[in-house]
């Protein structure tokens, strides 16, 4: 085996935007010790996999990429595989034993530590840092950060989860939580409104259950700080935990016009029976009224959700109220999954006959079709608007760029004579509209103003 660094890394991610991130902290210490990243993972003589555990299929997937990882290795002998993620995390030492190539692993509270764990590696040892040290003693360096795309800043504020939920595998592969001092976020949060971005997106699995160290000032207190701050135009949170969510945050909505008219509010059921065996602390009389107060303060806003199908116990009449949540709602996306059962977690404990997997597959279909609907409608309804449009990348055919509303719909439009730079904001209207895109064109007149139009024109026939 070699001890020179390499010179290619590949980096390969799955999962939430903490992962994400993570793949961002992992990049940017190698690009300190010049290693450079590579699209090609054949080319590669590092490559890290950023693994997701949620669900069962995702955990399974790990391994078969990680087998498709030796067999490159087979034709490049001195390259390095590193397994990160959470299911390196779940599965430590043994993902050594299962993988005779695998070269070291780390949990994700230890990504800081990359640089030294290679170091390890290249001394000979196949090192496995997993577990979850003390926040003060974790290795958090914001100018160590290869920024991703140039229109999303992301910043960590609370790593881990204290939750129970029954079926969820979180608690146990990222820790309980730990939060970040307020200093430390406004300083992130500035550094990248310096560095140009004009979108700041605050992350954490419970990220409204932050509270600073120090003063024990909440997310409320965090919300108005950080979007008072000079320069933010669009700032957005991932995700907020419905209990938690207090007065105070939703009058945030209210008070500052930048916070994003959008919000991801897992649900999981709309059967308090089926909460009640998640273990999520709440009803869904709870959900309604945190919905109504949150549509109250804020004109347009969009909501997002996450519904599990299928969970043990789950009866038809269970499943007709989550389909009577959903048309009661009125989401503009949601992210539905079949249960999956994870070790450790203690639903497959509580005694509940399992659904036939065919049946909850037939739930997660008649799901999708209502959310189809539903999302084809509201996103009609929004022809004709004008928005002003946060561009994300350019669009697959010439003369085309992609973007987000504040409301975070995709929208593809005709970026007309003059393109506008990744990042950059442009005010588009409206044209045509789908399920899961909105179709646009940008305007000419700057001076338009990106409010709502009262546009009461007919909707176009989608063919
Ligand atoms: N099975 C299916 N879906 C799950 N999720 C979390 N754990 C499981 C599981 N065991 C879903 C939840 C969560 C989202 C990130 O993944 O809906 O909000």
């Amino acid at each position: 085996m070699t001890k020179d660094l390499p010179k290619r890394f590949f980096v390969e991610t799955w999962g939430c935007q903490m992962n994400e991130l993570d793949s961002q902290r992992l990049s940017s210490q190698l690009m300190q010790e010049g290693i450079l990243p590579t699209r090609d993972a054949s080319q590669a003589d590092l490559i890290l996999l950023n693994s997701c555990s949620v669900r069962e299929k995702a955990a399974h997937k790990a391994y078969s990429r990680l087998g498709e990882y030796r067999l490159l290795k087979q034709q490049r002998p001195n390259m390095l595989i590193g397994f990160c993620g959470c299911v390196a995390q779940q599965e430590g030492a043994q993902a050594l034993k299962r993988v005779p190539d695998l070269d070291f692993v780390i949990g994700p509270a230890r990504v800081g530590e990359l640089r030294q764990i290679l170091q390890q590696r290249l001394l000979g040892k196949r090192p496995v840092a997993t577990g979850f040290p003390d926040a003060s003693d974790r290795n958090y360096d914001i100018d160590l950060l290869s920024r991703e795309g140039s229109h999303k800043g992301m910043v960590t504020i609370i790593e881990g989860c204290n939750k129970k939920c029954t079926f969820c595998i979180v608690p146990s592969t990222r820790g309980p939580e730990q939060n970040r001092p307020i200093g430390d976020i406004l300083a992130e949060v500035r550094h990248l409104l310096d560095f140009g971005f004009r979108e700041i997106e605050l992350l954490g699995q419970t990220v409204n259950h932050w509270r600073d160290p120090g003063t024990d000032a909440d997310f409320a207190v965090l919300l108005d700080r950080v979007a008072s701050l000079e320069g933010l135009e669009r700032l957005r949170f991932i995700t907020s935990y419905p209990r938690d969510f207090s007065q105070e945050m939703v009058n945030q909505f209210a008070r500052h016009p930048n916070i994003c008219p959008y919000l991801h509010l897992p649900v999981q059921s709309g059967s308090d029976r089926v909460l009640k065996m998640m273990g999520r602390g709440y009803t869904t009389e709870l959900y309604f009224d945190l919905v109504d107060r949150l549509r109250n303060s804020r004109a347009g806003l969009a909501l997002s959700t996450d519904i599990i199908v299928g969970f043990p116990g789950e009866t038809q009449q269970d499943f007709q109220a989550t389909l009577d949540l959903i048309s009661k709602v009125r989401f503009a996306s949601v992210y539905a999954f079949k249960y999956s059962p994870r070790p450790g977690t203690a639903a497959p404990r509580l005694n509940q006959p399992e659904v036939p997997l065919a049946e909850a597959d037939r739930r997660l279909q008649t799901l999708f079709s209502l959310q189809k609907e539903i999302q084809t409608e509201l996103n009609q309804a929004l022809v004709g608007d004008i928005f002003d449009v946060l561009i994300t990348s350019w669009g697959k055919t010439p003369g085309t760029q992609t973007g987000r509303t504040p409301c975070h719909r995709v929208i593809h439009f005709e970026h007309g004579s003059e393109p506008a730079a990744i990042g950059d904001l442009v005010r588009v209207k409206v044209e045509q509209a789908y399920a899961h895109s909105l179709i646009g064109r940008a305007m000419s007149h700057s001076d338009t103003p990106a409010v709502r139009s009262q546009d009461t024109s007919p909707l176009p026939i989608i063919t």
